[in-house]
Formats: structure tokens, sequence, C-alpha cells
């Protein structure tokens, strides 16, 4: 089962689980009514909310559920505009589908972000080091990497997560976060030949395409449990590092006539809080991560990928 399986990530995971397990193995499950969302016409879809826990169960014991990869959540940007709804979903989400693993005996994946680091964390973010997050998001993945921990030891639940970077792919829309504007310029520049981004030019954060998360994603899952060290709530992975004008500088150098402005808004105190870049020796080490997608190879695959 995927929740939170219409959202960006859930978009491209649900559908490579597809292709490896088969059509009818891979629920895909959300709160939102998007008939045409390859999701719902590609294969089986339930509506289902991550707080309802009941209903949760009920799911999960009809559709004989084995794996859950818990997508749903609220993001950074709407969750500072929203922070009771995104600690709701985010912490009372998680606790729900644990619950769950608890009692039906189920694996998890559940996600982390490098929003659990705040301003104290060193701008080269290492896995262990003390997680002070300003943001209600930052603090929800903190604790979700903590229930995680929690129920692996005290009740032998198999959950692992990784601390996603910025996220970029063009399948699905961007959810509502502050790397949004590392997606956005894409379709701006395609679309209008101009972008005003939201962060200063000099912003620097840690991204990562797409096809290198769902392969990170599934590579952490099918290691053999005994691999998995002290960082399964949430694996520090790294892709790729670069600022929102290095980023202008790469649509430009490919879209003829682009221009971008920065104009940055509240967004930038969230970027600001967040580190430039991250150190993921545990996951090389544990499970074998590497990426495959630097700037260039990221900028090609978006450009070509939504002009097709
Ligand atoms: P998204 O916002 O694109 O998708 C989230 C989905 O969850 C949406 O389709 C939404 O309808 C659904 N949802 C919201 N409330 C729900 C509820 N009560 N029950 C069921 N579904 C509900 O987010 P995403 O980018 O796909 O992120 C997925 C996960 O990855 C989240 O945990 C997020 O924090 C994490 N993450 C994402 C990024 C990124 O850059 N995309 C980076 C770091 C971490
Ligand atoms: N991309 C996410 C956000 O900006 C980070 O978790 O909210």
């Amino acid at each position: 089962m995927v929740t939170g399986a219409l959202g960006q990530i859930g978009t491209e995971l649900t559908e490579e689980l597809r292709k490896k397990h088969g059509t009818h193995q891979v629920l895909a499950t959300d709160v939102r009514d998007l008939p045409d969302h390859p999701c719902v016409t590609g294969g089986p879809f339930r509506y289902l909310s991550v707080i309802d826990a009941d209903d949760f169960d009920r799911v999960i014991t009809e559709e004989d559920i084995g794996t859950v990869y818990h997508l749903a959540a609220i993001l950074s940007a709407t969750g500072e505009k929203n922070p009771e709804l995104c600690e709701r979903i985010n912490v009372g989400g998680t606790i729900t589908v644990l619950e769950a693993a608890r009692k039906h005996n189920l694996r998890v994946f559940a996600p982390s972000s490098i929003a659990v680091f705040g301003p104290d964390a060193p701008k080269h973010a290492p896995q262990i080091c003390p997680l002070n997050p300003t943001t209600m998001y930052g603090r929800t993945k903190v604790t979700g990497e903590r229930l995680a921990m929690n129920y692996w030891k005290q009740y032998g639940v198999d959950v692992r997560g990784i601390r996603y970077p910025g996220l970029i792919s063009y399948k699905a829309p961007a959810g509502g976060g502050t790397t949004d504007y590392a997606v956005e310029i894409f379709h701006s520049a395609l679309e209008t030949g101009h972008y005003d981004c939201f962060v200063s030019s000099d912003t620097r954060l840690p991204m990562m395409y797409m096809s290198d998360a769902i392969r990170a994603t599934i590579s952490l899952m099918e290691t053999p449990l005994d691999r998995i060290g002290d960082a399964r709530g949430g694996y520090n992975v790294s892709g790729v590092s670069f600022t929102a004008s290095e980023l202008a500088d790469a649509v430009a150098s490919r879209v003829s006539g682009f221009t971008c402005d920065f104009n940055p808004d509240i967004r930038q105190k969230y970027a600001d809080s967040w580190p430039d870049s991250i150190d993921d020796q545990s996951s090389r080490e544990d499970w074998g991560w590497s990426p495959e997608y630097d700037l260039d190879a990221l900028c090609d695959a978006m450009i070509n990928g939504i002009r097709d």
C-alpha cells in the first residue's frame, strides 16, 4: 500500500512498485479525488485518510497488506501556514500506520526530510547531530524518526526512512514545500520564459532528481534487515547541491531567452534554517547508496520530460 499516492513522490513510486511487483499487488490510497490520475486509472485505488485509524485497519485487513509506503503528509510551506493540521496529519498519520504495523506485522517505509536539521546543524549535515528544527514540519519529521526507532526497539516493527532532500520531478506537481522553486522554474521557463523565484539567488539546498529518490527508496526497502543500522528512522542521502542562481543559469543555458528574478518570501526563512548539503556515509556503507543525477543530468531530464 502507498499512502499519499497521488502526491509528487507517490505518483512515481506507485508506478515503479507496480512495474516491479505487478499492478494488482500495489494499492494506491489518498484523500484527493483525482479520477484521471495515473495511479487511479492504472491500478487499484482506495480513498483512505491516514488519520482515520479504524478505516486504515479495515483496509489493511481487507486488502491483505504486507508493506506500507507511508507518503501522506503536509509539507513545509503549507505546514507553516497551518501548523496544527501539519502536526495532526504528519504525527497522527504516522502513529496510525505504526500502530497498524504493530498489530498486523507490516513492514513500513516512512520518509523523513532534510527539514529535521535546524540552524544550529553544520551546513554539511552529518547523520548524527542535535536536531533542532525551527519549522513545525521539521519537528513532525523528528518525531516521525523517533517513533520509527521506538516501534523498532519496543515492538520489532521493521520501519525504515530516508531524509529526502528537495525532490525535483515533472510527472506530478510539487506539494507545497520550500524546495518547490526547483521544480516550478522548469515549468515556468518552458511556458513563459521567465521565473520569479521565491528564494534568494545564493540559497543553496540539498536536492535530488526523483529517479534517484525512487531508486534509494526501493533499495533501502530491499536491504536485508541485518544491514540496517541505527539511522533506520531517517538515513541521510545526498543527491546534488546547488544555489538558486546556479539552477537558473543551468536552465538559461538550455532554454534560450530565459530570465529569472529573485524575490524572497517567507519560505526564505525555512530554506535558511536547513543545511546546504548532506553527508550520506551511513547510507553508502549500510545499503550501498550512490546518486546518479548531477545538476546537468537533472536539468536535461526535466526539460526533456516536460517537453515530451
Ligand atoms: P505531496 O504533498 O506531493 O503528497 C502528499 C499526499 O498526501 C497528497 O497527495 C495528499 O493528498 C495526501 N494526503 C494529505 N493528507 C492526507 C491524509 N489525511 N490521508 C491520506 N493522504 C493524505 O508530498 P510528497 O512530496 O509526495 O511527499 C511525500 C513524503 O515525502 C512526505 O512525508 C514528505 O514530508 C516527504 N518528503 C518530500 C520531499 C519532497 O521534496 N517532495 C522532501 C523531503 C521529504
Ligand atoms: N521538499 C520538502 C519541503 O520543502 C522538504 O521536506 O517541504
